[in-house]
């Protein structure tokens, strides 16, 4: 049982901390969510609470919305521990490690677009991987070793063989941002081959729906870049038609393969790694996983089921093919199934239906 308390004090921004009501929090152990206003970051919050972790998170809202916090309240039922502030500040960690005792870090909080880091690589280096080094710098220094890091399938590229293993080699990246998420794996097996750290590298594959209650989910500032999500808008009438990028591929449908994977299945593979790093309890430790569901879907087939399970008929045309995108990649998730004890248990359709029960759920632009 976690031992509880009543605070008076519980959320908090940089410069200006102010007092809810008092409330009974159990005091358990506390997980710093770097990113945890964002969209993977906030699903991975609810499901940390529900396990009786107590999430302390920091975020700059960069490409979130402080909103999300009040999701999350809804949600969760009481107020967040939450820290205003940018990843690559060393300063912010030194007071987030002297005002709590953090027991283990999850680090999201990266830029993620594939375009925009084409352009602005300088960008997407610099806070990708300045953001891991100053956490990884502060850890050390308060001595705390337990890190979960978001990495990607992208790491796979175009893949010899489907579905890649966590052994299948990795490739070239194709965008400076899968090359920070390579190089940010390169760094963390550096770090953990020689200090005490214990750490895993989490590979997502497409992360898609949203939580059931519609209180958060995916929330792309400017036109998407993202299948769902412009699926999602379409359906609501913020975009017209929906493009698909290539029917020529060759895959059964001639439209590209993906493993998309409920958010929420994500979450907890979280909490699962979590408390695998938590009973290893090994120093210079170091492991990656897939987290996937298994299975590949095409476009065309995430754009008809979302018709199907919403009874809608989104309009969609078909174009070129997008410079940079795989033909085809999903996951063999056996290890994390073995390993974590983790399998995704929730269906393509149920994102679909909880990603727009989401959208439907916001104000119209
Ligand atoms: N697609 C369309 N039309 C759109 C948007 C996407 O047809 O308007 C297609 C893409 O061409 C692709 C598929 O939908 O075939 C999925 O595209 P997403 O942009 O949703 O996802 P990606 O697979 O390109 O990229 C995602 C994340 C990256 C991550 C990568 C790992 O956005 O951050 O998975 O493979 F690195």
């Amino acid at each position: 049982m976690p031992k509880c308390t009543y605070y008076t004090h519980s959320f908090v921004t940089a410069n200006m901390p102010f007092v809810t009501s008092p409330l009974l929090i159990c005091q358990a152990m506390k997980i710093l969510v770097t990113g945890g206003a964002g969209f993977i970051g906030s699903h991975t919050v609810v499901s940390l609470s529900e396990a009786g972790f107590t999430p302390v998170i920091l975020d700059n809202f960069s490409n979130s919305n402080p909103e999300v916090l009040a999701g999350l309240e809804a949600i969760l039922g009481y107020p967040v521990i939450f820290y205003e502030g940018d990843c690559n500040d060393s300063g912010i960690y030194s007071r987030i490690f002297t005002e709590h005792e953090i027991g283990s870090i999850i680090h999201f909080a990266a830029y993620k677009a594939v375009g925009e880091s084409m352009e602005q690589p300088l960008k997407y280096y610099r806070n990708n991987l300045g953001s891991l080094l100053a956490l990884l710098d502060s850890m050390q220094q308060h001595g705390a070793g337990n890190l979960i890091f978001s990495s990607s399938c992208t790491v796979y590229g175009e893949p010899d063989q489907v579905p890649v293993t966590e052994n299948t080699p990795v490739k070239p990246a194709s965008s400076v941002y899968g090359n920070t998420k390579q190089i940010g794996e390169e760094i963390l097996q550096d770090v953990a081959s020689s200090l005490p750290f214990s750490i895993i590298s989490l590979r997502y594959f497409n992360p898609v729906g949203a939580h059931p209650s519609g209180l958060i989910g995916e929330l792309p500032i400017g036109v998407p870049n993202n299948l769902v999500p412009f699926v999602t808008q379409t359906a609501a009438g913020i975009r017209e038609v929906i493009t698909i990028f290539g029917n020529d591929y060759p895959t059964p449908d001639g439209t590209c393969i993906r493993d998309y994977i409920h958010v929420m299945d994500l979450a907890e593979a979280h909490v699962a790694a979590l408390n695998h790093l938590l009973k290893v309890k090994r120093e210079k430790y170091y492991d990656v996983f897939n987290v996937g569901t298994g299975t590949g879907n095409s476009v065309l087939e995430v754009v008809n089921t979302f018709d199907q399970v919403n009874n809608m008929h989104v309009a969609h045309q078909f174009g070129p093919r997008r410079s940079g995108d795989v033909i085809a990649v999903w996951g063999n998730v056996d290890k994390s199934a073995e390993v974590l004890g983790w399998k995704a248990s929730r269906s393509l359709a149920q994102a679909l239906k909880d990603a727009w029960n989401w959208q439907n759920r916001l104000p119209k632009p």
